[in-house]
């Protein structure tokens, strides 16, 4: 098949569990998912680099396997983040209009003003979302574009990181011979692939359980309320499992994922499990009513950390609803038990809004990797008039690549 050239776009998301790269071809009427490659990863840390040479090989080798199966070659990616060094708070900005309207350059420069805060030296500005625009005192406007007024005001969230936490994520990608298009919190790609639009309106609570982090993105009015990420997820509840049934790491992941629930009630009492012993490779007897209580803990500590931070920021107001999605979201129950503390709707969310490969790509553990390919062909197609069309969302990905640049060299 050919391709016109810079119709391809690859997410490439590099979690603590696997990482992850989707190719797609930006059609007409849509996004078109040719390909995918993944790879355990083992050289992060709750989202952080760790090891360089394991996250290279990693990536290197998932970017092979996507390459073949798209029959591509793959020169550059946009790449996700998510760390416990990513911030994110409400600033304003403000611009005098004196009864001139407001056009393009006017909705540029206030949000611009919004952006110009103190950070720590440390830290970039990786997003500046706009949530809501005041003219004149009139507030909740999503697009000013049009009218007339003294003042325009604008309300934005901004997500800084600490750089060296994406430096290093960006030169991993670079040994792996990938130019970087673009850096994307990741719940936020999450969120573009799972939720749909009447969600982010009404107002609702992504998280993506993964593997080292529990990341949390708000949405109300279809605008970014809060974010946070979390450093813990599946893999502290493989621990558990390890660490009181005495088996290895990896036996407790394939006892999850073959046998987990998170309601322990819906498995039988008494029922036994085989499981190898790390030991002397005899077969020891585990209670499945005892995992799953094992699980179920450690599943609802997390959910419950998640529901105190909401409650914490007043953001409970705001939530209509829960969307899970991540690896983690894949457990049985888990919709239940979170209904239970978050008192609320939830549902778990598989990537959407794409076309081509979709069986390929439907599972919560794609989420953030559909949703990097779906930004950016909104970044990418997107031209300067339809950016201020959707002034809400027209900014996402704000191009962090003059400070990447620098970071690099
Ligand atoms: N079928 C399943 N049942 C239960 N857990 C599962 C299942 N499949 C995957 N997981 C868990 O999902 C986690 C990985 O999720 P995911 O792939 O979203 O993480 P990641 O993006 O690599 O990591 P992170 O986002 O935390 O950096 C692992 O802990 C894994 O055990
Ligand atoms: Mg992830």
């Amino acid at each position: 098949m050919k391709r016109k050239p810079g119709s391809l776009i690859v997410g490439l998301d590099i979690g603590t569990s696997k990482v992850c790269a989707v190719v797609a071809a930006q059609r007409e009427n849509g996004v078109e998912v040719i390909g995918l490659g993944t790879h355990p990863s083992d050289g992060l840390s709750k989202g952080v680099v760790v090891d360089v040479e394991k996250t290279v090989a990693a990536i290197t080798k998932a970017i092979e396997e996507a390459e073949k199966m798209a029959q591509v070659n793959i020169r550059s990616a946009y790449i996700s983040v998510a760390n416990a060094n990513v911030k994110g708070f409400t600033s304003q900005g403000m611009l005098p209009l004196r009864g001139r309207n407001v056009g393009i350059e006017e909705i540029e420069r206030v949000v611009e003003a919004a952006e110009s805060v103190a950070i720590p030296q440390d830290s970039e500005v990786l997003h500046v979302l706009p949530q809501e625009y005041i003219l004149d005192n009139l507030n909740g406007i999503k697009d000013p574009s049009g009218m007339r007024g003294m003042r325009l005001e604008v309300n934005c969230y901004i997500v800084t990181i600490q750089s060296a936490s994406v430096g290093n994520l960006v030169q991993c990608c670079h040994q792996s011979g990938l130019e970087i298009e673009d850096v994307i919190l990741s719940p936020l790609a999450s969120a573009e692939a799972v939720l749909n639009p009447e969600e982010r309106e009404l107002g609702v609570a992504l998280i993506d359980l993964g593997g080292g982090t529990t990341d949390l993105v708000v949405f109300k009015n279809d605008a970014v309320k809060y974010t946070a990420v979390l450093s813990f997820g599946g893999l502290q509840v493989n621990n558990d499992l390890a660490r009181c049934l005495h088996l290895t790491t990896a036996k407790a992941e394939w006892l999850k994922k073959r046998y987990g629930h998170c309601i322990p009630g819906e498995v039988m009492a008494g029922e036994e499990i085989e499981v190898e012993s790390p030991d002397d490779g005899e077969t020891v007897i585990v209670d499945h009513r005892e995992v799953c209580e094992i699980i179920e803990a450690r599943v609802a500590e997390i959910l419950q950390f998640v529901n105190n931070e909401m409650l914490r920021k007043e953001l409970d107001r705001h939530v209509s609803s829960v969307v899970l999605t991540g690896g983690t979201s894949h457990l049985r129950g888990i919709e239940d038990l979170a209904g239970s503390i978050f008192n609320r709707h939830v549902r778990v969310g598989q990537p959407r809004h794409v076309g081509g490969l979709v069986d390929v790509v439907a599972s919560p553990m794609y989420a953030a990797g559909v949703g990097l390919v779906l930004l950016a062909a909104r970044e990418q197609g997107m031209s300067r008039l339809a950016k201020a069309e959707a002034p809400l969302t027209g900014k996402v990905s704000r191009s962090v690549k003059n400070w990447l640049t620098k970071l690099i060299k």
